[in-house]
């Protein structure tokens, strides 16, 4: 059977500023889309993390179909209204257009979508992560999908050995999509030479170059790009199908053993480790750190399993605490240096408004005062 995955995701409000959204809000979200879905969708499922609540979805309509993003934009603006009574902090903040327009890429919220012939077994991954952005994927996957230091199957498996195609999007390019396709094994170093600069160039899919087949779709929405200013970070999802040609579950985790420091953190200006958590984590230290959750699925039929959340397990409480002392350690340097973005990816006006003030009071000396 031919089924599509939707997963779409909004930080529509949470307590006690960013922190994790609330109970009455997600049952809110959880009823508008069992009830509207119904004869619609086949399955889904709820998750959150740090603030930002996704939806999964599975159906048969296909990639970008109206109806089923609609689903989604209204069960965050029926979220909404719960999360304004409420008085939650940020209530609607990254729906970002009043009405809804066919899509909800390029509304506000992140997009991950991915069509295919469900295998016999059909085993995926949904990540989604807070207070960082969508190229905060590029190393795990570049890990996982093109380097045998992680993937094993690149030398053990036939299937998986025959490399990946990536196709990397440039999202500074606002006028439409600049795209890039790139194979591995042997534009590796190209790739990586992308992949480096996690805010300009962001893996949009990867494909098997055995079959075909789609193994990754994942976000590439930049809200400043759309909202015109910051109006929050843009906290990424992403779908994942593991084994048989593509990695193994395991090889697709393990580059998150590195917590690799990425951009986001307090205020979305600031440089940070991405810990791996337990779905429905909220965030507390310097809103913060940045954090990613993973829930295994296997689907049939369009029916999807219970979850099983991929990072509840004691070997990443230890790495958990390892990302504890790489936070700790770079925000202890507050706004010195690399702790705190650069110019171009700052998230606030405030530092270009006193630049621009301090500008005028400097003077170049003349050489006869020396
Ligand atoms: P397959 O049976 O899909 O090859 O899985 C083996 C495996 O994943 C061991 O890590
Ligand atoms: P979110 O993008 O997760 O809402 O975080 C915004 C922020 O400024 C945190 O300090
Ligand atoms: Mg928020
Ligand atoms: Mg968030």
């Amino acid at each position: 059977m031919k089924v599509t995955l939707t997963a779409i995701k909004a930080d529509v409000g949470s307590i006690g500023g960013h922190l994790k959204p609330s109970l009455p809000l997600l049952q809110e979200i959880e009823r508008t889309v069992a009830e509207k879905g119904e004869g619609l969708i086949i399955d889904h499922a709820l998750t959150y993390t740090g603030d930002d609540i996704a939806i999964l979805m599975s159906h048969e309509r296909g990639l970008d179909d109206p109806s089923v993003h609609k689903l989604a934009w209204d069960a965050f603006i029926a979220g909404t209204k719960v999360a304004k009574h409420q008085g939650l902090y940020g209530a609607g903040q990254d729906l970002l257009k009043d009405a809804f327009s066919g899509n909800a890429k390029g509304l506000g919220p992140a997009v991950a979508e991915m069509e295919f012939e469900e295998r016999e077994n059909e085993p995926f991954l949904l990540f989604t992560a807070d207070k960082t952005e969508p190229g905060a994927y590029n190393l795990p996957l570049y890990l996982a999908f093109a380097d045998p230091m992680y993937n094993a199957g690149l030398i053990l498996s036939p299937a998986v050995g025959k490399g990946f195609k990536f196709t990397v999007m440039d999202v500074d390019h606002i006028e439409g999509d600049r795209v890039i396709e790139l194979c591995t094994p042997e534009e590796a170093y190209d790739l990586v030479t992308l992949l480096r600069d996690n805010g300009r160039f962001v893996i949009e899919s990867i494909h098997s170059r055995h079959n075909g087949e789609i193994a990754v779709s994942s976000c590439t929405t930049r809200l400043r790009n759309i909202a015109g200013k910051y109006v929050g970070k843009d906290d990424p999802i992403m779908l994942v199908r593991t084994q048989k040609s593509f990695p193994a579950t395991g090889e697709v985790l393990a580059p998150f053993q590195i917590a690799h420091l990425v951009s986001g953190f307090m205020r979305g200006s600031h440089t940070g480790p991405l810990m791996p958590v337990r779905a429905r984590t909220g965030v507390s230290f310097f809103d913060g750190p940045p954090i990613v959750s993973c829930l295994a699925f296997s689907i049939h039929d369009g029916i999807l399993s219970k979850p099983v959340d991929a990072f509840d397990h004691p070997f990443w409480d230890w790495v958990r605490e390892k990302a504890s002392r790489k936070a700790r350690d770079i925000r202890e340097q507050g706004f010195s240096g690399p702790a705190m973005l650069g110019y171009h990816d700052l998230e606030y006006v405030g530092i270009t408004e006193r630049m621009n003030r301090l500008e005028k009071r400097f003077r170049v000396r003349d050489m006869d005062e020396v």
